[in-house]
Formats: C-alpha cells, structure tokens, sequence
C-alpha cells in the first residue's frame, strides 16, 4: 500500500492491496485518468496514457499542440466550457451570470492516515498506518477557485476514496451549481452496468444491463437515497459474474439527492461521475468559504462481484460504522409493530416481553404510537411526550416493566416529520420544509421538519434527550417516512434556497452525530418505510437498517440478496412476522421464515401470545440456533450461491474468518414436477480441509464428511423436496 509521486513522468501510482490507481499531469496542468483496476509494479507509468488528434469539434485548449483536447483526454475531475462536451464534475457560475471555468494543477500532498470530512459521514482508519492520502490542488487562477482532490488508499483493501473540497479563494461570490464527489474517465465502454433498484416494500433488486453510448443514470431527487435507486452502481466487464472478473464499484457515502452517471462516448470511453444531485441544488460561496463533497467509495474486485461485496461488507462494516455496536452483536428482538399496531397499552407491551423472555430473546421494540394522541398515522408527530392513555404510568415505568421481564427495552422515534395535527405545528408552522404561498403537501399526513435550521435541530436534541434519559432505554428505531416536497427553508436567503435540501442533510448528520455520541450505549436503527434510506451516511451513525417493510419470507430472498451487493449482513435488520404475511398475503412456514430472518440480524414481529406451543418451541429452537451462530452470520464472510433472481431456489453461505466453520442456507422457493438433481457448489471453505455436513437444528445427525475441494468443486447434495416454501441451514465444521 502507498502512493508513489514520479516527477520525471508526473505520474501518481496510489497502490492498494491488489491494485492500482494511476493519474498523470498532461503538460503540467491537466489532471489525467491513466488507469483503475488490477495492480500493476511502479515502472514506465509515464507511458501509459494513450491520446490522439481527434477533429475540429473536438478543440485544444493549447494552439502549440492539438492533440491537447479537454474532449478526448482521459479526466479526473472534468469541467465545462472549455471543450469538454461530455457530462461535468461540477460547474460554477460568477456573479456576471457567465459558467464557465478550468482547473489547472497547482500542487499536491502525500500523507499518511486519512481526513475526515467537515460534517459528513466517511470511512475511516484508526491508526495512519492503515491508509495513505493524496491531496491534489486544481485553481482556476481566473476567479480564485480550488478545488482540492482528496484520494485515500487503504492497507487492507481494494478500495479508494473521493472527496472534493471547493474554496472560493477570490474577491468576488461563486455559485456552484453542480458540485459531483469524483470523475473518472475509462478507455473502454465494454461494460454491464450493475444497480439496485426497487420501491417501498421491495427495495434494492439486481439490475444489470450493458452500457450503450450516452448517458445511463442512477439518481434519486427525493431529498433522500430513497427506496428506487440506491446511491451505488458497478461496472462489469462482460464475462463478469459473482465468482470471476472485474467489477468497479461506485458507492456514495450521502443520504441526500444523489446521481450516478456513466456515459459512453462516440470513442468508446465511459466517464462516471457521482455526487450530490445538481438538479434543484446551488451553493453560494462567498470569498474564503468552502464547499465539502460527500465521499465516494471505490471498490474493485478482480474476482467479479462476490469480492466487490466481501470488501464492501468489511470496509463498511469496520470503517464506516462506529461506535460501541460496530463489533458487538447485534440483540435477538421482539418488535411490537405488526404484532399491535397503534392498539397497545403498557400490559400489552409487558405481556409480549413475558413471552418473549420465554423465547430466549433479548430485547424489546416499542414502535409507532406511544407519544401524543398518536392512535393512527394521521397525528402528533413532534409532540414526543407518552401518551399516558396507553402507558398511564410513562416510559420509565415500562422500560422498567421490560426490563424486569429480563429484556432490554427499544424505542421508536420519527425525528424528522411533524404532523400538521400536533402540539409543535400548532405552535411553530414555519418549522417545516415549505415554499411561501404554496400547498404543503403531505405524505402519511405529515410534513418534514426543516433540519436546516438550528432552532429546530436544538428542540428535537432536547427532547429526544430528555425521553432516552429519563428511562433505560437501550436501542432507538430512527424511521423516516416520506419524501420532500416543496422544498425550502423560511430562513435562508432567495440566492440560498437551492441549498436548502443539502443543508438539511448537514443538519441531519449533525442531530445523528450529536444523539449518537450522547448515548454511545444506546443502538441506534436507522429506518426509512423499511430500507428507503438503506445508505452508507446512515451506517455511520446507525450500524443497522431495517431493510424493508416487507418481511414475507420469499420477497426477501430477493431484499436481502440484492442489499448485500453492499451493505454488510450486520447491517440488515429481519424479523419473523406473522402468516398469511400483512404485504403479501403469502403463507410460508415458519421455519422458512425463521430461516430468512436468522440471515440477518434475526428479531420477531408478531404477536407472540397467540403463538400455538409448538410454535413457541419452534421460536426456541430457531433462537437458541441463532445464538449460537450470531458471530458467524453478523461478522463472517459472506457468499452468494444461488440468485433467488433466476430460478425457483436461493442459496447463501457464510464462513468463518479461520474457514473453520461455515453455515449454507438454501431455499426452495417453488416445487418443481421432476427436477433436476441439484448440487450447490459452495465457497469460501479451505479446500485442503476435511469439513463434517450437518442440518444445523440436527448436529447430532452427520450428513455428509467431505473435503473443501469437493464441497466447492462437486457440490453438496440438495435435498429432492416437494412442495414449495422449504429451506435448509447446514452448518459445517472442519474434522480436527
Ligand atoms: C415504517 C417502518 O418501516 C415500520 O417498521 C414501522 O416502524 C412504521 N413505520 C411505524 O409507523
């Protein structure tokens, strides 16, 4: 690992575990994308980059040497006006309404460690040893403007991050009206794009399609990642699948209005460019002021897209959450929304945790409807005091209630909104994101408070703190429920209006970092309608996600498989719920759903005393197992088998960190008239190792005895089942 300056070439080499990112100054000036991917020695680096003499409509910026074009050169952080036609990392515009601008290579810093970014979440390292940093200063000695290139290369992974940081170093006001997190410019276009998509109650689904020329764009303008498009996207060589080839993935550490953009050119290149959305956003920096990017992340994996994953999964479950969760595991939980609803009383929420406590779990949720006059989703968000008609004898008599039934006690919180219909809109009504003279629009009947505003931010820290401080409370569910509409703040100026969404995700991240870092022993969930804000801004403060609202056992083969094109499996909240299922209707066993829900963090969302006995003992059973296996599935490495995408089956596994000990899960979705024999071929696993196959709920019963190279290479029998909804764990240890 390390970055390497050649000043004869002025050629930058940032060398990453396996790979290479390599850059050079053309004449000087002109910062230069020479290659990203496979690592590659430190020799003749200056020879690499390839250009030529296009036409007319491509123009040089240097009369002396037109093979200089902005058009056709490789670029790190491209801009516009200047002969570059292809999609812009940022643009400005002066006070003489004129958008035009260049940036020129003035100087550059190597140092080790890596920088934090000013009030936005990144990645991180806990010793300088772990990375190396790169600062590259580009000017625009017209107007003042810098823009300072922040690269940082990590010791233990395939991974480089991005940052920008803008400085209005002149005498006169600029406006950015786009300011992206990176460029980069690939001499192919031979790639598959690879993105998530979805909606509410069926977020993140695989996509992958092949990039055509023009432009193909990942975006969300909804004031939030959202539940459509998450703000990650990968580029695939052709012949790339889970096991093998290239993959380069774009992840963006924001939970704002993002876009993602690759964009193919009539010479077969692809410029990516990502970052905050530029569409409804400007900044106005006045002379000495700074702009900050968000970060992105880069992964490359030459062993296609399961070790994209793998290092995603670890990166971000190890440097980018934080806290004293980040490494602890994560509690077995009894969530009382599907089981109740808004119809609770503190006996109910007492009897559920009696049972619970049975069951051997180990926390208790109590979700939406607690505070206020809240009996429906139609009132009181922002009044966050107990209703005393449901918990007569408030919060720290219940938490203590729970507590004394042996769980730990979790609370629900919609920091964000304010119902029309409550005490603080009543009393504040410019408190909410509005636009002077135009309808508030409403989502579930609520409006979104304006976080932008400090006033705001400082009532919601009090009360929040009052409520988390006056009982024993150790968990928060932080839900978020709708979009943003109408999007402006009553404090900022007409020429600021534009930053309103953007300031109110700095506000945001602000309250997360301010909550957070006063209850360091509380966890904290992040939510939004399920995963609508399942992002890598919202795992910096919250180490887990509820993935989805959906929690029928099949859509979430295809909700958990998809997530974990990046998000770690510690990071997904999945319970068992109820059957015939509240999304869909579905009735699966509950051993499939148990087995679903053990995949990730395993909690319960039914109403447990209605539970038959043998139900009750299934529960245990399923919680005892999960007990066990809980390091394994939260911390191990995690492979996909079998792509509930394609077929009537799904497979994953996850393995030890010493391959010692592996759990495969598998899933028949559908039965199958006559099917064909079916092996899994597995992965991970030492193949010089002897590894002992058993039904995890029956280890006393050996399956099969066999070696890592045959259970990789042959496969592992699956059973011949009829009827649909039918899975299996197995768990296997190596013989010593
Ligand atoms: C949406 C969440 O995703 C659900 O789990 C639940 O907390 C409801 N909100 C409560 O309103």
């Amino acid at each position: 690992m390390g970055i390497v300056y050649n000043t004869d070439s002025q050629t930058f080499h940032l060398q990453g575990k396996s790979s290479s990112y390599i850059m050079q100054l053309m004449k000087s000036k002109y910062l230069a994308h020479v290659h990203w991917g496979r690592g590659v020695r430190d020799s003749n680096l200056g020879s690499l980059l390839a250009i030529r003499r296009r036409c007319s409509f491509s123009p040089s910026t240097d009369p002396d040497d037109l093979m200089i074009s902005l058009d056709t050169m490789p670029q790190e952080f491209p801009t516009y006006g200047g002969s570059d036609y292809r999609v812009p990392a940022y643009q400005v515009q002066l006070d003489n309404g004129t958008t035009v601008s260049e940036l020129i290579y003035e100087s550059h810093r190597i140092y080790a460690g890596k920088p934090q970014l000013e009030g936005l979440p990144a990645t991180y390292v806990e010793e300088d040893s772990e990375a190396e940093s790169l600062d590259i200063v580009l000017v625009d000695e017209t107007i003042g403007l810098k823009a300072i290139l922040t690269y940082t290369v990590f010791r233990d992974f395939d991974a480089v991050t991005r940052s920008v940081r803008f400085v209005n170093g002149g005498d006169r006001p600029i406006k950015l009206l786009r300011a992206l997190s990176l460029g980069i410019d690939f001499a192919r276009a031979d790639f598959d794009l690879l993105h998530l998509s979805g909606a509410w109650a069926r977020e993140r689904h695989i996509e992958r399609r092949p990039l055509a020329t023009g432009g193909s764009v990942i975006e969300s303008r909804r004031g939030s990642s959202g539940h459509s498009l998450n703000p990650f996207m990968a580029l695939l060589s052709k012949a790339t699948d889970e096991d093998h080839g290239d993959a380069y993935g774009f992840s963006l550490v924001y939970s704002g209005s993002f876009v993602m953009q690759a964009e193919v050119d009539p010479y077969s290149t692809t410029r990516v460019v990502m970052g905050i959305n530029s569409f409804d956003f400007s900044w106005l920096l006045e002379p000495g002021q700074a702009f900050q990017t968000p970060e992105a992340v880069l992964v490359y994996s030459a062993e296609g897209i399961g070790g994209m994953s793998r290092t995603y999964h670890k990166l971000y479950r190890t440097r980018l959450c934080r806290g004293e969760f980040r490494d602890r595991q994560r509690p077995i939980l009894i969530n009382n929304w599907e089981a109740t609803y808004f119809n609770f009383k503190a006996d109910t929420i007492e009897k559920l945790a009696k049972v619970g406590k049975e069951l051997g779990l180990e926390l208790l949720v109590l979700d939406d409807g607690w505070f206020g006059k809240r009996d429906d989703d139609t009132s009181s968000l922002g009044d966050w005091f107990v209703d005393r008609n449901k918990l007569p004898e408030g919060m720290p008599d219940l938490a203590n209630r729970v507590n004394q039934q042996g769980l730990e006690f979790g609370l629900w919180f919609e920091p964000e909104m304010v119902s029309p219909d409550s005490e603080l809109y009543r009393a504040h009504p410019d408190w909410c994101l509005h636009v002077p003279n135009r309808r508030r629009t409403e989502g579930r009947k609520q409006l979104i408070l304006d976080y932008s505003r400090k006033d705001v931010r400082d009532y919601i820290v009090t009360v929040m703190t009052e409520i988390l401080a006056s009982s024993p409370i150790a968990y928060v569910k932080w839900d978020m429920n709708r979009n943003m509409t109408e999007i402006g703040s009553a404090l900022l100026s007409p020429e600021r209006q534009r930053e309103t969404a953007h300031r109110y995700m700095l506000g945001l991240y602000e309250v997360m970092e301010r909550m957070t870092s006063a209850f360091p022993q509380v966890l904290f969930e992040s939510c939004s309608g399920g995963g609508g804000r399942f992002d890598p801004g919202m795992l910096y403060y919250m180490p887990q996600t509820w993935t989805s609202d959906n929690t029928d056992a099949v859509e979430r083969l295809k909700i958990q498989y998809g997530t974990s094109i990046v998000y770690p499996i510690s990071s997904m909240g999945a319970h068992v719920s109820a059957v015939p299922n509240h999304q869909v209707h579905r009735t699966t066993p509950l051993d499939m759903r148990g087995d679903v829900a053990m995949s990730g963090n395993l909690g319960y969302e039914l109403d447990l005393t209605l539970m038959t006995e043998e139900e009750k003992e299934a529960v245990k059973r399923q919680v005892a197992l999960y007990r066990e296996l809980r390091p394994l599935i939260q911390f191990g490495e995690f492979y996909r088998l079998s792509s509930p995408f394609q077929g009537v089956d799904a497979a994953w596994m996850f393995v030890s960190a010493d391959r010692k000990e592996a759990l495969v899960a598998y899933f028949q979705v559908l039965g199958e008239a006559n099917a064909p024999l079916k092996k899994l071929l597995l992965k991970g696993l030492e193949a010089g190792s002897n590894y002992q196959v058993f039904d995890a709920y029956a280890p006393e019963e050996l399956l099969e005895s066999l070696g890592g190279d045959a259970l990789m290479h042959i496969g592992l029998k699956l059973p011949i089942w009829k009827g649909d909804f039918r899975s299996r764990l197995y768990r296997l240890k190596v013989e010593e």
